[in-house]
């Protein structure tokens, strides 16, 4: 058992795993919020965890940078570890004037400029969709919570410092947020014919050129957090 990635033992992921980009914001999120979390992943310090919350059975684990990085541990928990759920936690950078910073979007739809998706050999364009399921519990976990999430269309670009210069005019089509890793789940959940989602807090903005201060990074991702672990919890109740 394992693959060159994943040294875990065969069950040693929960139904559910929670993918922050970072491996440190895994070891936060393991010793902060889950109870008798045990690392089962530490393969090239891709940190992964699994314990309880509020009694359910939860993993997380780091999905790294970029589409290639989540790609392959996304696909490996879907096929090789029987993860039902997998609910990306991240940040974004805001390209639509409708968002603030400390939001937190649900990604309904993951535009990409990226080629990830010629591997499926589809003579068309895919859209990259959340699961449904997910989505409704996401929104109804936020708003028992007293959030009002904005969910919509972000764009998972393979570039952070793009010399094209277009960012912008995917916001003129209606996209909230620039991040790197969405559609590539998404596309990695249709194929396996699992669930993903993708949630992101808006640490930036593109539009106006704010940044969230670090200080206020860890306040604003706990609620993002909580979000994600009460999905985790309802999924499990719907069994
Ligand atoms: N670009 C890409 N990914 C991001 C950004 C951004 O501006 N902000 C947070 N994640």
């Amino acid at each position: 058992m394992g693959t060159p990635h994943n040294e875990a033992a065969s069950g040693a992921f929960a139904k559910t795993v929670l993918m922050p980009g970072d491996p440190l914001r895994a070891k936060f999120i393991a010793e902060t919020f889950l109870e008798n979390a045990q690392l089962v992943n530490n393969v090239r310090g891709i940190q992964g965890y699994t314990g309880t919350y509020q009694g359910t059975r939860v993993s997380v684990m780091a999905s790294g940078m970029g589409m290639p990085s989540i790609g392959i541990y996304s696909h490996e928990l879907f096929h090789v570890y029987d993860v039902d759920n997998i609910i990306r936690i991240g940040s974004a950078g805001a390209i639509s004037p409708k968002l603030k910073l400390r939001d937190v979007v649900l990604a309904q739809g993951a535009c990409t400029d990226s080629n990830y998706a010629h591997q499926f050999g589809l003579g068309g364009t895919f859209a990259p969709i959340a699961d449904f399921t997910l989505l409704e519990t996401a929104v109804a976990v936020a708003r028992r919570m007293g959030v009002e999430p904005p969910v919509g269309n972000l764009l998972s670009s393979d570039v952070f410092y793009n010399k094209a210069g277009d960012t912008m005019k995917w916001g003129e089509m209606g996209v909230l947020a620039i991040e790197m890793e969405a559609a590539a789940l998404y596309y990695n959940a249709a194929e396996a014919g699992k669930r993903a989602l993708a949630m992101c807090t808006i640490s930036d903005s593109l539009v106006t050129g704010e940044e969230l201060p670090p200080a206020e990074r860890q306040t604003t991702f706990t609620r993002m957090i909580e979000i994600a672990l009460g999905v985790a919890v309802e999924m499990d109740k719907k069994g």
